[in-house]
This record gives structure tokens, sequence and C-alpha cells, in this order.
């Protein structure tokens, strides 16, 4: 069967450019943390990104198709709203956007549709992303707490937690309407 699911290979090209902008916003971070902690941290992490990336990539060309060049994803959605202008912004920014990763592929990995090539690659990220929360949100934590900025945190978190749930029900909306015009098609 060579017919392309292009509908999958969309929504794998959604999930291509949010861990290529994700690694962006990773990027400021090593300017930022000067600690080695964080700073091996911060390659790993900004390694796996990349390698999501790639998988997805790779998954997408292993289907049949090319990756789609995407405008209007998730992260554009964020930026355009959210503007982190301090150390604790960014990090309370990459934690709500990492929450919404894991959801996102732990939601897809349920679904009684998925091959078990692409279940498998969104359990494998599914653990990086874990980790990636995990130690992020640490570290906002510790600053916080050592700067004196937990209201500050607070208020960016709550900031950016509803600015990431419109982003996303936009992109739902999205391809709901994809979904119909599909199946139309
Ligand atoms: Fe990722
Ligand atoms: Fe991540």
């Amino acid at each position: 069967m060579d017919h392309v699911d292009e509908r999958q290979v969309l929504v794998m090209s959604y999930y291509r450019d949010a861990e290529l902008r994700g690694a962006n916003l990773l990027f400021r971070l090593l300017s930022h943390l000067d600690d080695p902690e964080s700073q091996t941290k911060l390659s790993l992490h900004l390694a796996d990104e990349t390698r999501h990336a790639w998988l997805w990539t790779k998954r997408i060309k292993d289907l049949g198709g090319d990756p789609v060049k995407v405008d209007d994803g998730y992260q554009r959605r964020i930026g355009s709203r959210a503007v982190p202008r301090s150390l604790i912004e960014i990090l309370a920014l990459t934690v709500i956007v990492e929450e919404r990763a894991l959801q996102r592929y732990e939601e897809h990995a349920q679904r009684s549709d998925v091959d078990p090539e692409t279940r498998a690659i969104l359990h494998e990220m599914t653990k990086d992303e874990k980790w990636h929360i995990a130690w992020v949100r640490k570290k906002l934590e510790e600053l916080a707490r050592e700067t004196g900025a937990s209201e500050q945190m607070r208020a960016a978190l709550e900031r950016y937690e509803a600015i990431d749930r419109l982003a996303y029900e936009e992109l739902l909306a999205k391809e709901r309407a994809l979904c119909g015009n599909t199946n139309s098609a």
C-alpha cells in the first residue's frame, strides 16, 4: 500500500514543529543558567528535543511523506501571546509547554488506531517529557525561592496555562476541521 496518510503526516509535522521551536526556548535557557548542573541537563534536554524532531521526521519519511512546513503551530500560537521577560518567566513557559507535549503524546498513544511504530515513538517521548518537566520545574521553584520570586512564578505559570489552553483549543478545532476535509476528499 503506497497511499500516504496525509492527515497523519500533517499531525506529525505539527509535532515536529513544536519540538524544533521548543528547542529554541532551551537555547535561550543555555545562556541564562550558568551553573554546571543546569548546563549539563540543558545539553541533554536539547539533544532530546532535536532527536524528537528527527524521530517525527523519520516517521513521516517512513510513512512515505515529507515534513510539512508549519506556520501556525502550537509554539507560534504561544509565542504570539506570551513574551517571557525574565528567567523565571522563560522557565515557567518551558514547564507549561512541556506539560502540553506530555499530555498530547499520552493522549495520542491511547488512541485505538495508532500503529505500533508510532506508539513506540510516543512512549519513548513521553518518558523524556516527564524528565523535562521534572527538572525544569524543580529548577524554577528553587530559583523562585532563592530570589524571592515565588509570586512572579505563580503568576507566570497561571498566565501561561491560560495561553496554552487557548492555543491548544485553536489547534484542536483546526485538527477537527482538517479531519472533516480529509474524510470528504
Ligand atoms: Fe520533545
Ligand atoms: Fe520536552
